[in-house]
């Protein structure tokens, strides 16, 4: 049985709108909604277009919602960014990453070579982005490669407002970016919300490298926890400060610049430790031990390079930093995004029973 009544009047399952990017992004995952009709929102629920409510109870059992008919408007078909690109610059060889972008806010950035692309075909390029949609205010080109202890990209400007600051949203979490001044990465987003559902409730956690502060506001924002949330860049932490004042949060965050090697003395005081300085994620995995409660976990992330069997690389990484630690469980390794076409990332959960 298929929900659809006429074209655009069909199923619809309404959600608050604190539930509504989480429950957005599970119909998508199981091919549920109709992503040919926009969303509705009203004061209390955004109601989203789906085939088929029979899943929905378990597919959303914790979020409560509504099923009832409703006519939807019918979303205006775009061309796909990447075709219209092709086709205006027929001459470039558009590869995977060169139209690989993010969107941070309303602020799109792209990733073109600038000894690939000239300018002029760069701000070409943004020009066109932000004429494909309203909701776009500022192109915006990562120019460079990663740079630095803060890992900022350099940046430049190509179309739009000349500005570099955005709210963005991630599952509700309202967070400020300052793309000149501090790290932010969009793709990190699953993860961010999966680490502040999995059972923090009452918990002390420690950020390591917080950033702008993504992990320490989506745990805050869902649980009621403690969070410690170091960087050495007191632009990332600046950030961070000015979106604990927007979100309406549970628990508390504590920001602190400073560099995390120095907290050695806050022995034994964390029940969940987040390294996340993919290039030396591992190196730090040590210490996190030292100031891990008994029966605590370190969620950590590091870049690899690519082989045949990322799980065995990153165990043997893991033995080899550990060798004084008595008993670790491995919860979860999952091998994530690639960086380049050498290196992939890894995300780990291990457990410490001792
Ligand atoms: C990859 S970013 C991670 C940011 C954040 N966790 C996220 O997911 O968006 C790494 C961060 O570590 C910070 N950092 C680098 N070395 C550091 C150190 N020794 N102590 C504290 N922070 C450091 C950088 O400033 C940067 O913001």
């Amino acid at each position: 049985m298929r929900s659809i009544l006429t074209e655009n009047t069909v199923l619809s399952v309404g959600i608050p709108h604190k539930n509504a990017e989480e429950a957005r992004l599970q119909l998508l995952r199981h091919d549920l909604l109709l992503t040919n009709l926009k969303p509705i929102k009203t004061k209390d629920l955004v109601f989203f277009p789906v085939v088929d409510h029979r899943q929905l109870s378990k597919l959303l059992h914790n979020i409560s919602f509504t099923v009832q008919e409703c006519t939807f408007p019918i979303k205006h078909k775009m061309e796909p960014i990447h075709k219209v690109l092709k086709k205006e610059f027929p001459d470039i060889q558009w590869n995977d990453t060169s139209l690989k972008f993010d969107q941070l806010g309303d602020i799109v950035v792209l990733k073109l070579h600038p000894r690939k692309i000239s300018l002029s075909v760069r701000q070409r390029v943004g020009e066109l982005i932000l004429s494909y949609s309203k909701k776009i205010k500022t192109v915006l080109n990562k120019s460079d490669v990663i740079e630095g202890a803060e890992r900022i990209y350099p940046i430049e400007h190509l179309a739009g407002e000349k500005r570099w600051k955005s709210w963005h949203q991630e599952y509700g979490v309202l967070i400020w970016v300052d793309l000149k001044r501090a790290y932010f990465n969009p793709r990190l987003a699953e993860e961010h919300h999966r680490v502040a559902v999995s059972g923090i409730e009452g918990k002390k956690i420690l950020d390591m490298f917080t950033g702008v502060g993504p992990f320490a506001l989506h745990c805050a924002k869902h649980a009621l926890c403690e969070i410690v949330a170091i960087d050495i860049n007191p632009y990332a932490i600046a950030a961070l400060q000015k979106s604990i004042k927007k979100n309406k949060l549970k628990g508390n965050i504590h920001p602190i610049i400073a560099d995390s090697l120095s907290i050695l003395r806050m022995h034994r005081s964390f029940d969940r430790i987040i390294i996340n300085l993919p290039d030396y994620s591992i190196n730090y995995l040590s210490l996190a031990t030292k100031l891990l409660k008994k029966g605590g976990i370190v969620t950590f992330y590091q870049f690899i390079s690519k082989t045949e069997n990322p799980k065995q690389l990153i165990r043997k990484k893991i033995s080899s930093q550990l060798t004084n630690v008595n008993s670790y469980k491995e919860l979860n390794i999952k091998v994530g995004r690639e960086i380049s076409p050498s290196r992939i990332q890894v995300n780990v959960d291990l457990l410490f029973t001792s």
